[in-house]
């Protein structure tokens, strides 16, 4: 016996992008007059951060999810009566379950759509883009929303000046939809779960922490090929590469990065500078932003690169909206 198989498009892209950054602008000033022991030279030069945004107190990862997916859905002008399968990217809900997903689909009036998180920490948009894909394409979903939203701010150890400086709030969004070319190039991705604690959240104390030299290496010793083989399977040669949209984890990995893989031609996303590391948000926070900004013309080719906690990556070429 053969089961029937739901028609599929024969590619994906990306329709649409939106983002939030929430409205409480936090410098390392700021942080200093909180009382971290810090100073603004320190955060600039090692991590690249001037600035990071936090949420409200009664912000939730929901209310700023529905921010960034509004504005993404108006982009496409995807209907949400089109809206399949609804994927929120997240490690900072309040608690495991409820999920994100579903109360998301219904505050934007998107009626009885598949819904679930995927949780990969820092890497977990480009999992997502994936799994939306892999939805069009197998006829699952006619239009997926991909949600990265993150609130940080709510897990941070004050007195550990290496992490609470680091992290912000914020979430990106993006309409995957069909399309009859590839707008979506094949992933890279794997994981090193050798390496699964040295990022997570503390089981006691429910802070974020990491070993962040380890992280640091990590990052700037294996992931420039990764990328590079995620250019060579999309077959677009690195001059080509109009941006690249690394995780924005620290600004000397982001250029480390760039330098090794070497793209002559692209911009680098540096949102870190005044976004801070918001883990899944990152990578469509800054594409979206450099979209708006002008910066990426429509169907220029993107290099993501997302990595963090796992320690799990993913890399893939994609086409600007
Ligand atoms: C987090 C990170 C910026 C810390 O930088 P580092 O150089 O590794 O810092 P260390 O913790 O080893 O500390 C080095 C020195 O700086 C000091 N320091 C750490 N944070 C500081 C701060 N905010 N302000 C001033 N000094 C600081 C330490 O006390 C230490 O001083 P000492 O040598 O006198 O003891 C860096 O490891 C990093 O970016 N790692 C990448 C990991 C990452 O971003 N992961 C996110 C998830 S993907």
């Amino acid at each position: 016996m053969t089961l029937a198989v739901a028609p599929g498009s024969p590619a994906t892209r990306i329709l649409g992008l939106g983002h939030y950054r929430p409205g409480n602008v936090i410098t390392n000033h700021d942080l200093i007059a909180r009382g971290v022991d810090t100073d603004d030279e320190w955060v600039k030069s090692r991590v690249g951060i001037a600035e990071r945004r936090w949420a409200d107190p009664d912000e939730t990862v929901v209310d700023m999810a529905e921010q960034a997916a509004s504005k993404a859905l108006a982009a496409s002008g995807v209907e949400t009566s089109e809206i399949d399968l609804v994927l929120v990217a997240t490690c900072t809900m309040p608690t495991p379950v409820p999920a994100a997903a579903p109360n998301l689909a219904n505050r934007l009036g998107i009626l009885a759509p598949g819904a679930y998180d995927v949780n990969s920490g820092c890497s977990g948009f480009v999992y997502a883009l994936n799994a939306a894909s892999a939805a069009v394409l197998t006829g699952q979903a006619r239009n997926v929303l991909v949600v990265a939203a993150e609130r940080f701010s709510g897990w941070l150890d004050m007195s550990d000046r290496s992490t609470c400086i680091i992290l912000g709030d914020a979430a990106g969004a993006a309409v995957v939809g069909p399309s009859d070319t590839a707008g979506l190039g094949p992933v890279v991705w794997g994981s090193d779960g050798e390496q699964f604690d040295t990022v997570a959240i503390d089981q006691e104390s429910h802070f974020f922490r990491q070993e962040g030299q380890a992280v640091y290496r990590w990052a700037t010793g294996k992931m420039a090929p990764i990328a590079l083989e995620a250019c060579r399977r999309a077959g677009v040669a690195l001059e080509d590469i109009a941006a690249f949209v690394p995780h924005q984890a620290n600004l000397r990995i982001i250029d480390a990065l760039a330098r090794r893989i070497g793209m002559p031609n692209a911009i680098v996303a540096r949102d870190i500078v005044t976004s801070g590391n918001t883990s899944a948000a990152t990578i469509p926070l800054a594409l979206s932003r450099m979209v708006e900004r002008g910066e990426i013309l429509s169907g220029a080719p993107v290099l993501l690169l997302g990595f963090g906690s796992g320690l799990a990556y993913a890399a893939q070429v994609v086409l600007s909206p």
